[in-house]
């Protein structure tokens, strides 16, 4: 009786909870978002979002809810002709020292020559994960989709809805995965000239400034944590299967448990054609495999 009524409650909230969180077009920004740095460093018209970059700041949003699981999606174009020394990321973070992250960093170039993707996760605190590819396309000339899935079986990168990394949970043999914490959603621009751009040798050349990342498309399909609630119950509470069969939280549902076959050779051609740099094949940096790598 008591759980049945519960049940029911909980339905109520999930249902309109979901509709809030999900947002397919910038015109609803406030609804989802705010600056979270250097609001003077952001264009918003009801249609566009921009942010930018000059020498005196970059720019930054976040999400106002915090999730446990679910897919976030950014539509991106990024900065166009000269973009050294620029850092544009997409990420999800928890917060505390003992945070996960996965991060989406979009490293600029000269003018002509290629971005390079760099993702990153970090499990309790500790990242050290990178990976790095290239693109097949230029993504400064068109928008793309770049999303982070997240349920309690994979963490999965996608762009245009290719996968290009996943982290699988593999708890049962011991290793950490990123669950149990609630994450907002995380998107910024700013100068990294000491590190981003062949290795931090090309300088930030401020004579381009400023520097503009736009969005056309936001959205976050995830299951909201309420803060008066204690974390065990929405760790249980959105990580639950009961959920995924409704169909309500989808991204937890069998089908977004492991790629499909499809996406497996997405996967493989990916790795194959545009990965440039993988922690895992980093044998002078990890002379013992970190314990998720297969060698
Ligand atoms: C965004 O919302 C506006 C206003 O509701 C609407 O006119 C427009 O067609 C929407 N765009 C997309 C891509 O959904
Ligand atoms: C920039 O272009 C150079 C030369 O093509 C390339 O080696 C490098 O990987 C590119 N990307 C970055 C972020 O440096
Ligand atoms: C910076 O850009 C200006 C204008 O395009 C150019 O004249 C100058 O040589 C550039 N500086 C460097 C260090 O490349």
């Amino acid at each position: 009786m008591e759980f049945a009524l519960w049940g029911a409650m909980a339905l109520v909230i999930s249902a309109a909870l979901s509709s809030a969180a999900s947002l397919g077009n910038v015109s609803r920004f406030d609804e989802l978002f705010q600056m979270n740095w250097a609001a003077d460093h952001m264009d918003y018209d009801g249609g566009l979002v921009k942010l930018k970059l000059d020498s005196s700041s970059g720019a930054g949003f976040a999400s106002k809810k915090k999730y446990i699981y679910g897919k976030a999606t950014v539509e991106i174009k990024l900065v166009g002709g000269d973009s050294a020394g620029t850092v544009t990321a997409f990420y999800m973070s928890s917060d505390g020292d003992k945070h996960n992250e996965f991060d989406f960093e979009f490293l600029g170039n000269t003018t002509g020559e290629p971005y390079l993707v760099q993702t990153n996760i970090y499990v309790e605190g500790v990242g050290n994960r990178e990976q790095r590819m290239d693109l097949w396309f230029d993504p400064t000339t068109d928008f793309h989709y770049y999303s982070i899935l997240w349920n309690p079986r994979q963490v999965v990168f996608l762009i245009d809805e290719t996968p290009i990394r996943v982290f699988e949970n593999k708890e049962k043999k011991g290793i950490a995965f990123p669950g149990y914490q609630a994450m907002g959603v995380y998107n910024s621009l700013w100068n990294a000239d000491d590190w981003a751009t062949q290795g931090g040798r090309v300088k930030t050349n401020w004579s381009h400034a400023p520097f503009v990342v736009t969005y056309r498309e936001l959205k976050v399909d995830g299951c909201e944590v309420s803060v008066e609630a204690s974390i065990n119950d929405e760790v249980r509470r959105c990580g639950g299967s009961e959920w995924g069969k409704e169909g309500r939280y989808w991204w937890n549902s069998p089908a977004m448990e492991e790629l499909n076959v499809h996406q497996i050779h997405q996967l493989m051609w990916v790795k194959a054609k545009h990965l440039i740099y993988d922690y895992c094949s980093d044998f002078a940096r990890f002379p013992t495999a970190p314990p998720e790598c297969v060698r």
